[in-house]
């Protein structure tokens, strides 16, 4: 920056500059000015000082890590446009664990990964060419994150193998540089799977023995390894249950081996049955991670953390902080968040989430005399813990931007700030990335800052009301709508809609008892329907649709009025980004702009879906009749088919009528046709069609004979069939119509994939 070349010195320069040093080399040489100095792990010091007579600009920390941290903190000032001149600022990260799990399998696949393969993993073992892993290491650095598993939680016991070691060593080699400790999710079962014993329970000494010899063998290869994290008697793993021991007894046995080397185990709280029988009104998911953990408090080892999932069920769009925050007063916690977007649109979607973090970091739990926010807890403060902190599922992958969506990457900024300062405002984070991004053009900045920042509740809006949960397909992708795919089965994440009402009653009067988990203020107030906050409501409470809540609406109508006024803001931000045209480059330009079109058009068919289920359950109408009827929309089924043929789509909310018309692949191509009766003038026509990723369907529109549009359906979405996950919109704008016009869509299937048409909608555009 400064068309300087760099020295290594071993004293102080006699000309300005800028000088990077620990703290302990700085008091060496000059006492006078760093004796009084005092900074924590990984903390750092930006100084401007005088020394020796000459001005220098110092960068410092306890350990290098920290001298890294700080240089990045001065390079994210200069960045940012701010002042250098007078620095005098320390900093000190809120907990020692800042951590980010990824759950990369061996063949290089990423369980909910939404960017591409793995940056470490190919084809059953880690990548030749580890270039992304080691810039991954730099991004994470810069962020202040200090250690990151590379592989699924859901591990594969290989990953332990003798062979594999020196393969994981490899992966800790390029992330050290950048101070990132190299951790591993580990399977319980390992010791029988790749250790040849007969058994893997946690109290048998030959397992304590197995443990013990795989991680001496691992730190001789991986010196600084960091530790592992363990997923067990959850979702199909296995686990301690098997011996009838506990998860104490399987954290412990892990943790002893890797006292010595000062290696820590992150214990995973996500403990549920997902059997569980959902005709029991006293069954509940939500339940099962403080009964699991609460009875062993105080029973884990000093270098064990317990992982919590910052809500009880699982990363939905918006759920309560976990009862088990307050629930261990004698043991390490972490919070676990989600980077990427499962169950908030999968990267296809805007959705800033530390807005939505902050409100469980700061949620104070009432667990002490003074505030006690889960920020605390989690960090140690509260009950004075040795260690814990903050992780994060990130999901980077092979893909340019590495999640998929450029503005998802706000979340992994965000994320990382949050780790380091819990305090910082979500609106200055926004801010600060938009401008260390896209830089500090105030157009830009103000706007998308702006989108971020809104960008959680306008999702919120359109996919899951008042705290009943994402209402999407549970059961699969977790992308598009699926209102009913969570009732009725054993996953437990149900929203108990029927023709009466909705909602989970998880009160300790009538429902299953869940919120007796939370010290006494909480429970006061979740227990009560009058101090429910309305956003939690149906988390907490079945009521009827005709409830009114405090905005003075009925639940139903909210469902439906959140619906509408979400796909319109949503269809907003592709506005407010098109007036960035010419203020950013133009490939972030375009990829933006295609992310936010398809955005805006799911929006709508999450609209439609949820809505018409409601309709239909409830039997109450709108009362703006907006749902069921959509103006200057024609079924496709409607209209004059050659070749094409109608079929029911599953499930029917997912498809305007429940129907869609299909090409099968014994036609070579079909046309749907329709005959536009309306005024002459410009219009937009929408052709909603079903995108899978098991073929390349090719779309031709005509509007008197002559090709107005053409496209093939090759994006990546997580469908195979018509439904909720795959339904596209396409739009064309600027068409001139005239009464009689014929518009025929021609559709060429390939593959699985038939061309599959929902519905068109004519619009009139302003001249
Ligand atoms: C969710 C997710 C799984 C994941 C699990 C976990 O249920 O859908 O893919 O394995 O969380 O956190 O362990």
């Amino acid at each position: 920056m400064l068309g300087r070349t760099l020295h290594e010195e071993k004293t102080l320069p006699r000309e300005s500059s800028i000088v990077l040093a620990t703290l302990s080399e700085l008091r060496a040489h000059a006492p006078a000015i760093f004796g009084q100095a005092v900074l924590g792990e990984d903390g750092f010091l930006l100084r401007k000082e005088r020394i020796d007579g000459t001005d220098c600009l110092v960068v410092t920390g306890t350990t290098d890590r920290g001298v890294l941290y700080g240089v990045f903190a001065l390079l994210s000032r200069i960045a940012r446009g701010e002042t250098v001149s007078a620095l005098n600022e320390t900093q000190q990260p809120y907990a020692p664990i800042r951590w980010v799990d990824e759950w990369d399998n061996l063949d290089g696949r990423i369980e909910r990964g939404y960017a591409g393969p793995s940056i470490f993993f190919e084809n059953g073992n880690v990548r030749a060419d580890l270039t992304r892993a080691g810039e991954y290491a730099r991004l994470l650095a810069s962020i202040g994150i200090n250690g990151c598993a590379i592989n699924n939680v859901n591990a594969n016991p290989r990953i332990l193998e003798d062979d594999f070691l020196p393969q994981v060593a490899r992966v800790a080699d390029v992330f050290r540089p950048w101070g990132v400790r190299l951790s591993l999710s580990v399977d319980v079962s390992s010791p029988k799977v790749i250790g040849g014993l007969d058994t893997f329970d946690p109290r048998d000494p030959r397992v304590a023995e197995w443990w013990k010899k795989k991680f001496d063998q691992l730190y001789a290869l991986v010196p600084d390894f960091a530790g592992v994290v363990v997923k067990a008697d959850s979702e199909g793993r296995l686990g301690p249950a098997t011996y009838q021991r506990t998860p104490a007894d399987a954290a412990n046995v892990i943790a002893r081996a890797l006292a010595p080397h000062h290696g820590i185990v992150f214990y995973r709280a996500f403990v549920y049955n997902h059997h569980l029988d959902w005709t029991s009104p006293k069954n509940d998911r939500a339940k099962a991670a403080y009964d699991n953990f609460h009875p062993l408090d105080g029973k884990f080892d000093d270098n064990v953390i317990v992982q919590i999932k910052h809500g009880p069920i699982d990363f939905q769009v918006r759920e309560p902080a976990s009862p088990l925050f307050s629930g261990l007063d004698k043991t390490n916690e972490a919070i676990e968040l989600q980077v990427t977007q499962e169950y908030t649109g999968q990267q296809r979607h805007l959705c800033f989430l530390p807005t939505m973090w902050k409100q469980v970091l700061d949620f104070d739990m009432h667990a002490g005399p003074q505030p006690t926010p889960v920020k605390d807890i989690v960090s140690g403060k509260t009950f004075d813990r040795p260690t814990g902190g903050f992780v994060a599922v990130v999901n980077v992958g092979m893909d340019a931007n590495w999640l998929g969506h450029p503005l998802g990457m706000a979340n992994l900024y965000g994320y990382g700030r949050l780790a380091w300062n819990p305090d910082l405002d979500s609106k200055v984070i926004a801010e600060e990335w938009t401008r260390l991004t896209f830089g500090n053009d105030s157009t830009v900045v103000r706007t998308i800052q702006s989108m971020l920042v809104s960008s959680w509740t306008v999702y919120e809006s359109y996919t899951g009301p008042l705290g009943a949960g994402t209402l999407t397909d549970i059961v699969g992708s977790h992308f598009g709508p699926g209102v009913e795919s969570s009732e009725r089965n054993g996953w437990g994440q149900w929203h108990r809609a029927d023709p009466g009402g909705i909602g989970m009653d998880r009160t300790a009067a009538t429902g299953t008892g869940y919120v007796d988990q939370y010290r006494a203020p909480v429970r006061k107030m979740y227990e009560s329907l009058d101090t429910t906050p309305d956003e939690l409501l149906l988390f907490f409470h079945h009521v009827p649709y005709t409830y009114v809540l405090g905005s003075g609406k009925t639940v139903i109508q909210h469902i439906y009025d959140s619906h509408y006024a979400g796909a319109q803001l949503a269809a907003g931000f592709v506005n407010q980004w098109k007036t960035l045209k010419g203020h950013v480059d133009e490939e972030r330009y375009e990829e933006v702009l295609g992310r936010l079109e398809f955005q805006a058009g799911h929006a709508i068919v999450w609209r439609d879906a949820v809505c018409n289920w409601f309709l239909g359950i409830s039997g109450i109408a709108d009362q703006y009749g907006r749902v069921g009827h959509y103006p200057g929309r024609i079924e496709a089924e409607a209209m004059q088919l050659e070749g094409y043929v109608p079929f029911d789509v599953v499930p029917r909310e997912t498809a305007s009528g429940g129907k869609a018309i299909e090409c099968l692949p014994s036609e070579q191509k079909c046309s749907a046709t329709y005959r536009f009766a309306g005024a002459a003038g410009r219009y937009e026509i929408d052709v909603e069609y079903f995108d899978q990723n098991n073929g390349k369907s090719h779309f031709r529109v005509f509007v008197r004979d002559r090709v107005v549009d053409e496209w093939v359906a090759d994006d990546r979405l997580p469908a195979t069939k018509p439904g909720g996950d795959s339904s596209t919109r396409r739009r064309i704008p600027g068409l001139a119509l005239r009464p009689g016009d014929n518009i025929r869509i021609e559709g060429v299937p390939d593959g699985e994939e038939h061309a599959a048409l929902d519905y068109i909608e004519i619009h009139a555009t302003p001249e």
